[in-house]
């Protein structure tokens, strides 16, 4: 049941995170109704259980896909060829993918995704901000130190907010099927100016400091299991190892206006008191 008559729903996959609370929020206020697929939906989506995708896709005519822990991990490419095979022979049309920019391995999942037979797009987003405020970074922005193993390389980070407007234009608008959006910022920082613009919006000193892959896994396995710690450094040690260090045009084309620029994000992010200590 949608509770919306007889409009079939967007199942929107990892309705509960960063962009997919964001697109489910933007579905809703144009009142179309919602399905979200995570663990703790109703029914429950679990990627590690493909008993549950057919359940969480009854009624969806169209879905947003974020693959959970990350894209580019083992495993990610079958579970997304099986998932959005499954996707088709449900009835979903259109499939919305959620991807990463320069990860030859995410690149394959979209490959599968592509061939489901469904009206598709692909985000390939850069490093969201919100990872700085909502996700792995906002312990360390509290603590006063980032700890990353970037270097000096810059990174046009983007905004949660733009990949789910291009997500919610991708799942409602023709316009955009077929469509491989690069989706970045208007301009490349480094963790460390990055670091110095949260610092001057929040009014505390928070430093970067470049690591190197090995102190980061070590430090990573303290919270994690020790091969998840070193998929995770691989991953970074990748995409910021300068091959990203390049703006994309994919929000003004999808959306036809500029990408919100961390000089707005900083300010608005401290004002709601989560860069407090
Ligand atoms: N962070 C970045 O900078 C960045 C950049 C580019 C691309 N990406 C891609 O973004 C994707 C993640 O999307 P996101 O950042 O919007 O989400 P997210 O904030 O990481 O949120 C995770 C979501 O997935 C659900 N979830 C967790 N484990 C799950 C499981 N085993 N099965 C099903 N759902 C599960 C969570 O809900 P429950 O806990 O209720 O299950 C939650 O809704 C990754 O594939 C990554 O490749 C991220």
């Amino acid at each position: 049941m949608t509770g919306n008559g007889d409009k079939r729903a967007t199942l929107v996959v990892g309705g509960t995170g960063k962009t997919g609370r964001r697109v489910a929020e933007r579905l809703r206020a144009r009142d179309l109704p919602v399905l979200v697929g995570s663990r703790s939906g109703a029914p429950p989506f679990d990627w590690d259980d493909p008993g549950t995708w057919a359940p969480a896709l009854r009624g969806a005519d169209s879905v947003y896909v974020t693959y959970y822990p990350d894209l580019a991990f083992p495993g990610a490419a079958a579970a997304i060829r099986d998932f959005s095979r499954l996707a088709v022979q449900s009835g979903a049309r259109r499939l919305v993918l959620l991807s990463g920019r320069g990860e030859p391995e995410a690149q394959a999942a979209e490959r599968e995704l592509r061939e489901s037979g469904a009206e598709w797009t692909i985000l390939r987003a850069a490093f969201f901000f919100q990872n700085f405020s909502e996700h792995f970074l906002l312990g360390p922005v509290l603590d006063g130190e980032i700890a990353m193993p970037a270097g000096d390389v810059a990174e046009p980070f983007v905004d949660a907010e733009d990949v789910a407007d291009v997500a919610v234009a991708a799942l409602t608008d023709d316009r955009h099927i077929g469509e491989v959006y690069e989706l970045t910022g208007p301009r490349l920082l480094t963790f460390a100016d990055a670091a110095a613009e949260i610092g001057e919006a929040a009014g505390r000193d928070i430093a970067y400091v470049p690591v190197s892959p090995e102190e980061y896994a070590a430090a990573l396995a303290e919270h994690m299991p020790a091969d998840e710690a070193r998929l995770l450094t691989d991953l970074f040690a990748s995409v910021l190892d300068g091959r990203n260090a390049h703006l994309s045009d994919g929000v003004r084309r999808a959306l036809g206006r500029p990408p919100r620029d961390f000089a707005d994000f900083a300010p608005d992010t401290a004002a709601t008191g989560v860069w407090e200590a």
